[in-house]
């Protein structure tokens, strides 16, 4: 369905490595202490060229930044962190590039690239002991060009724990909600000087999504089945008979649960009234900004997080429950390993999960990716014992119709594993 999305890792490593290219290329040396500044707008570009769909990022941008790191790396809270980068999120897309790195518990910096030369930067240094914490949050707008670029540099004044952040760019003006806390990711809306939203509120990242062409694509094309008010096939707006018969039969007790590709979050919302904490995770904005709405009218808080199951962020506490309907099949087959190396991540000895997917048995030319038998056992048997294996259907959305056939998949983290 898609190449495998990098690690965090080989992300840090691609990015260095086009940084490294273009230092060499201007005959600039990069200090330290305002690496990840550079880099990630440097990467924004990169990625940004590659899947051709991105903003793009001037070659005068980047020297104006050179040109300016004493003052730029002067104003942040502890400049010297940066010496050794980390992203821990990343998302490009038609309208914006969001990167942000952290320095261990030291500083995290979140930059939101909003058209050539337009990028928001937020510093975020935690409270140390006793000490509030420190953050800068600024508007950077590259001006000119050759020798004549400058860097205008608007504080936003105040920011609170949640700062919220106006900025003009070209003919968009977008509209900011930065938690202070790095957990918490925020939102992002852009609309017309008419007033017209072209980005309608959703989401920013809570991981590093997929990226590079097709990783672009896969999310466009998960994205388009909701965006519009479209209801996909899946989207039944009731909650599985299979999930609610295993909760309301004792079977999975409440407590901590998360659910792998929720789509609008009728099962995740589902979970949440029957007493668990849940997180609920998906590459589609649009899906995850009408599960936030449907939650909110339901009287329920849940933890929404954009991101790729296959590189869930960083550390979340492991589940008790996990649940996944209709999204481990698809993955699969770009990335069968990188499913279930998260879900080992997500899990602890004796986490039950609940997986609902396509069945192979039956020969079907429309519907939902099918999974044999013994590609469910050669995925998680290393890891997890099978409590359940057994063929159901999944819930048609008229009672006339017979949904497609289903896997139904218990199975427990082993002890040992
Ligand atoms: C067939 S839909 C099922 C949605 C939901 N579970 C339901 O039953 O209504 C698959 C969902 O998985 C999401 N998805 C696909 N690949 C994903 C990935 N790598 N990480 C997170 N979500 C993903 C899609 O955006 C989509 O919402």
């Amino acid at each position: 369905m898609r190449k495998q999305a990098m690690t965090q890792r080989q992300l840090r490593d691609r990015i260095v490595w086009t940084f490294q290219r273009r230092a060499c290329f201007t005959r600039l040396c990069m200090p330290a202490a305002a690496a990840i500044g550079i880099v990630a707008v440097l990467a924004a570009k990169t990625f940004a060229d590659a899947a051709g769909t991105g903003p793009g990022l001037r070659a005068a941008d980047f020297v104006a930044l050179q040109d300016r790191l004493g003052e730029f790396s002067g104003k942040l809270p502890d400049p010297a962190a940066f010496g050794a980068d980390r992203i821990v999120a990343f998302e490009e897309n038609g309208h914006f590039v969001y990167v942000a790195g952290e320095k261990g518990a030291t500083l995290t910096r979140r930059l939101v690239y909003l058209k050539p030369g337009v990028f928001i930067v937020d510093d975020v240094a935690p409270a140390a002991a006793e000490k509030k914490l420190e953050r800068s949050l600024r508007v950077i707008r590259v001006r000119g060009s050759g020798k004549e670029v400058r860097l205008d540099i608007e504080p936003i004044e105040a920011p609170a724990a949640a700062a919220e952040v106006t900025a003009a760019a070209g003919e968009k003006t977008f509209q900011l909600r930065l938690p202070a806390s790095p957990d918490a990711a925020g939102s992002i809306a852009a609309r017309l000087a008419d007033g017209k939203a072209i980005l309608p509120e959703r989401p920013l990242p809570a991981g590093v999504m997929p990226h590079g062409p097709a990783g672009v694509r896969m999310i466009e094309r998960w994205d388009a089945a909701y965006r519009d008010d479209r209801r996909p096939p899946w989207d039944k707006g009731f909650p599985s008979s299979h999930l609610k018969a295993a909760v309301e039969s004792g079977t999975v007790a409440p407590g901590r649960a998360v659910v792998l590709g929720c789509g609008t979050g009728t099962n995740a919302i589902y979970l949440a009234k029957r007493g668990f904490d849940v997180t609920a995770v998906d590459v589609a904005p649009t899906a995850l900004a009408r599960a936030q709405a449907k939650a909110k009218e339901a009287g329920v808080t849940l933890r929404w997080l954009l991101a790729d199951v296959t590189a869930p962020p960083a550390g979340l506490e492991p589940f008790d429950f996990i649940f996944d309907r209709g999204c481990y099949h698809g993955v699969r087959r770009g990335n069968a390993r990188g499913y279930v190396e998260a879900v080992k991540k997500l899990s602890r000895p004796g986490t039950q999960m609940l997986i609902l997917a396509g069945n192979a048995n039956e020969e079907r030319h429309y519907g939902p990716p099918r999974v044999k038998e013994e590609e469910l056992r050669g995925d998680f048997s290393g890891s997890f014992d099978f409590v359940s294996l057994k063929t159901i259907r999944f819930d048609p959305m008229d009672a006339d119709d017979e949904g497609a056939m289903a896997w139904f998949a218990l199975l427990r983290r082993k002890e040992n594993e």
